[in-house]
């Protein structure tokens, strides 16, 4: 049973949009609204905007907009119930009996309770006879039992029933197995198969200490060499982190990007702990986006070989782009990091702490690469390089950081600084010229309703889909005119089917004496609702005049009279005619 509505107005009377929002973002006032920085996109100017008087935010940046429950679902990434749970808890609020349990947070739980399960049964076997060669495995490559525990590492048992049937005897179904991904259908289709077997078992852990998934390594030159839980529920690869439940306590506002499982661990033991790595896939902006929550600086530390350098340059542009400032670590001789300390020994720790301190940051790393492309003593390579070079340079938004490396480039290369100065100049401004020309496109392509995913019809009648737009904000801010509203314009009345189902919900709601505001991101996706708010905040709430409502019915009526062609063809004859009629009558 969904929430009551009684409910969710207390919730959100007791949670103040911008006090829950400002613990997340650096606020700034701007006129009666707050404005920061977006966390759900990497942006340099903020377009993240908070309503205090609404209880609501929009970012016209991304997009994402909606209520105080909308907010915490997509920050902290959890569903609907889980974020008013969260809120709820911090309102010092107590939850309905029974009402929340709908069947996908429940799931959701149990995946997560079969998974807390399987990462204890895993760690018990690895201590028995059937994990000897695991645990041998694991203590060759040098990790203790304090780290094995620390992380709780296992061991997958060979035999493919194991786990099924020992999380069978604590009451899971399979269904639920299957879900977590921990086991799959086998080939006649009845019995599940565990999913790992005969693997060293590294379990992924989440910000708030839930198991949500788990890597294997096979102990043999077999492939794949790393198996890893695909996303469920509970899980989601492109915005986890391993390592990062460990790497937020440093204190240090800096963290250390890796490659793999095996890499951080080892950094871990070697006194390292703000080490995290992405899981098997290349970093994503969400990733970066969740490091900037508890990082200012990102040293990457991918391995050395060919495909950890192409790794690396992605990194350096995602980072980038999250204002995140950029390190990057060469490690010599080919290895990955934990075969550095490794092979060292005692000695290990320090000299990485070594190569921490002098690793170069982002731009000289890139530079640096982009030289031992060329033979910088022949003159027309040379010239080949300073042009390369100079679109690096180009690419920094700070002209402080531009002169620093227009300054080395001509001293290295004895040019004069302003020959270089008027080469970037010439560049910058063709760059801009694409820009503002990518960003007017895309502008008359926001207005004209072609980028609208969730009104598609939007496109197709822009004024009738503006004039609904507008008249369902002033609803929304004027409840008290709902039924002077209804009694001129039905639901039917509406072009578009969107704002129409829309409508219709906002006039029920009122009528029962709710706020529409309250329930929102009940009742809606999360993308229905973030163009609620996109709605909503395009339209100013003090310019809400009776007149200004009068047109907006004026317009819907008049565009619902319309002959469109879309509509001529879904007409008969008669149709068409008594249009025509009624018209002119007009
Ligand atoms: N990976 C994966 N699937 C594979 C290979 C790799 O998911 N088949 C992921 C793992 O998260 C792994 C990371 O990519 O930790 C890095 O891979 P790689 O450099 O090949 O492995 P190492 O971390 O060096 O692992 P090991 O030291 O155990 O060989
Ligand atoms: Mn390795």
């Amino acid at each position: 049973m969904a929430l009551p509505d009684h409910f969710l107005q207390e919730l959100k009377s007791r949670c103040d949009a911008s006090d829950v929002i400002s613990g997340y973002v650096n606020l700034k006032r701007r006129g009666r609204n707050l404005v920061g920085l977006c966390p759900f996109h990497s942006e340099k100017t903020p377009s993240f905007n908070v309503y205090p008087e609404n209880g609501s935010f929009y970012c016209f940046g991304c997009g994402v907009g909606g209520d105080v429950i909308t907010f915490i679902m997509k920050i902290e990434n959890l569903d609907y119930i889980e974020a008013v749970k969260f809120l709820a808890q911090r309102a010092g609020l107590e939850m309905p009996e029974n009402t929340y349990d709908d069947g996908v947070s429940k799931l959701r739980n149990r995946i997560l309770e079969a998974n807390r399960e399987a990462a204890r049964f895993y760690y018990k076997c690895l201590y028995e006879p059937q994990g000897r060669a695991a645990l041998d495995y694991l203590h060759r490559r040098a990790l203790s039992d304090n780290t094995i525990k620390r992380f709780g590492l296992g061991y997958s048992p060979a035999n493919r029933y194991a786990l099924c049937n020992y999380l069978r005897k604590l009451g899971f179904k399979d269904n639920e197995i299957v879900a977590a991904n921990l086991a799959f259908k086998g080939y006649d289709g009845k019995q599940i198969v565990d999913r790992f077997s005969d693997r060293a078992m590294f379990p992924i852990i989440d910000l708030r200490g839930n198991v949500i998934a788990f890597g294997g390594r096979i102990m043999s030159d077999q492939k794949p060499k790393y198996l890893n839980t695909s996303d469920t529920l509970a899980f989601k690869k492109s915005s986890n982190l391993f390592s990062l439940n460990n790497a937020k306590n440093t204190g240090d506002r800096t963290l250390i990007l890796c490659e793999g499982y095996m890499d951080v661990i080892a950094l871990n033991q070697a006194g390292f702990k703000n080490a995290v790595a992405t899981l098997g896939t290349a970093l994503t902006s969400e990733q970066a986006l969740l490091m900037k929550r508890y990082a200012d600086k990102v040293i990457i530390c991918y391995d050395a070989d060919e495909a950890g350098q192409k790794a690396t340059t992605r990194a350096i542009s995602i980072l980038r782009n999250a204002g995140i400032e950029i390190r990057v670590i060469n490690i010599p001789d080919g290895k990955d990091p934990d075969e550095f300390i490794r092979i060292r020994g005692d000695k290990g720790p320090a000299a990485f702490k070594n190569i921490l301190e002098n690793c170069d940051n982002d731009v000289e790393y890139r530079l640096f690469k982009l030289k031992s492309r060329f033979d910088v003593t022949r003159p027309d390579s040379k010239v080949a390089y300073m042009n390369e070079a100079l679109k690096i340079i180009a690419s920094l938004e700070s002209s402080v950081e531009q002169d620093i490396y227009i300054s080395k480039l001509a001293s290295e290369f004895s040019i004069d600084k302003a020959s270089i100065n008027a080469d970037l100049k010439r560049m910058a401004s063709q760059k801009n010229m694409a820009t503002s020309r990518k960003e007017f496109i895309s502008l008359s392509e926001d207005l004209s309703g072609r980028n609208d995913k969730i009104n598609t019809e939007k496109v197709k009648n822009t004024r009738a889909a503006k004039a609904e737009e507008m008249l369902i904000s002033f609803l929304i801010f004027n409840n008290d005119l709902c039924s002077f509203v209804k009694s001129k314009v039905t639901p039917d009345d509406f072009v578009t089917k969107f704002n129409s189902q829309l409508y219709s919900y906002i006039l029920e709601k009122i009528q029962q004496g709710v706020s529409p505001r309250t329930t929102f991101s009940r009742d809606f996706t999360f993308d229905e609702v973030s163009k609620i708010y996109e709605i909503m905040s395009f339209y100013n709430s003090q310019a809400a005049t009776r007149e200004a409502m009068q047109e907006y019915i004026n317009t819907i009526l008049e565009e619902k009279n319309r002959l469109t062609p879309d509509k001529v063809t879904e007409m008969s004859l008669e149709e068409i005619k008594a249009s025509l009629y009624k018209k002119k009558k007009n």
